[in-house]
């Protein structure tokens, strides 16, 4: 098995079993992505949305309350999924339980496009983001974004990366530093327009949703990136 592989079987067994609680628990980068995607409601109107790596499906109902047409959320977590289909019964939104490379792949079949893909909270858990998000660019219709919404690197660098406990044991998930140029090349290289990169720090809606995020304060927390198929 590569390397990738094995942090990958790694990253979704740790998933399985976060599964559970995932939604449950303060989560300061999770609140602060919901604020920013918030921010960017109407690229989602009448959009069809494709999410790599789409969890408990908690972005779903962001994009169908924005006006998406439709949806597909791709995940290689099972318990993630079985979180986000029983949240889901909607025949706007469709699940897809793969590897993020072959999701997309078969997603963008038979020549399906989408005006949105969207990676949030992902790219942290891959060692090589170049591939993921040439496979996200590759199924975007022309005039579509590929949105991503990220683990800020000053974050990483003090150690903080997707870590939850279970019981009495910490358990923290493969972590991987990506920067805003490193994600902007990819894009170029995938063929596609960088339009905006934004640091975020803590805003007030995030910091009204999550008490951890008040240790943020005046911090950067996430980086995005945002790119255009012409
Ligand atoms: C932090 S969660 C983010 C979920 C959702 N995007 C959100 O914002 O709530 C990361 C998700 O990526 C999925 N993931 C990570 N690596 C993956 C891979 N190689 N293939 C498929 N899914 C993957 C995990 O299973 C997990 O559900």
């Amino acid at each position: 098995m590569t390397t990738a592989a094995s942090h990958a079987q790694t990253c979704l067994a740790a998933y399985d079993l976060w599964a559970a609680t995932y939604d449950r628990i303060d989560n300061p980068l999770v609140a602060q992505a919901g604020a920013v995607l918030a921010e960017r409601a109407r690229w989602f109107a009448g959009a069809r949305v494709l999410e790599l790596g789409c969890g408990t499906g908690r972005n779903a109902a962001f994009c169908l309350e924005a006006g998406a047409a439709g949806y597909v959320g791709i995940d290689g977590s099972a318990a993630m999924l079985a979180q986000a289909r029983r949240r889901f019964e909607d025949s706007r939104v469709a699940w897809m339980e793969a590897d993020l490379l072959a999701g997309a792949a078969r997603a963008g079949r038979k020549g399906a496009r989408f005006d949105v893909v969207l990676l949030c909270l992902v790219l942290e858990h891959l060692e090589d983001v170049e591939p993921v998000i040439a496979a996200g660019a590759a199924t975007l219709a022309r005039g579509g974004r590929l949105i991503m919404v990220e683990l800020h690197p000053s974050l990483h660098d003090c150690g903080i990366g997707a870590n939850f406990t279970v019981g009495e044991l910490e358990l923290r998930l493969p972590s991987f530093r990506h920067t805003a140029e490193e994600l902007v090349q990819a894009t170029g290289r995938a063929g596609l327009r960088p339009i905006l990169w934004v640091d975020h720090l803590p805003t007030a809606p995030a910091l009204a949703r999550s008490a951890k995020l008040a240790r943020y304060v005046k911090r950067p927390v996430l980086v995005e990136v945002v790119a255009a198929r012409d």
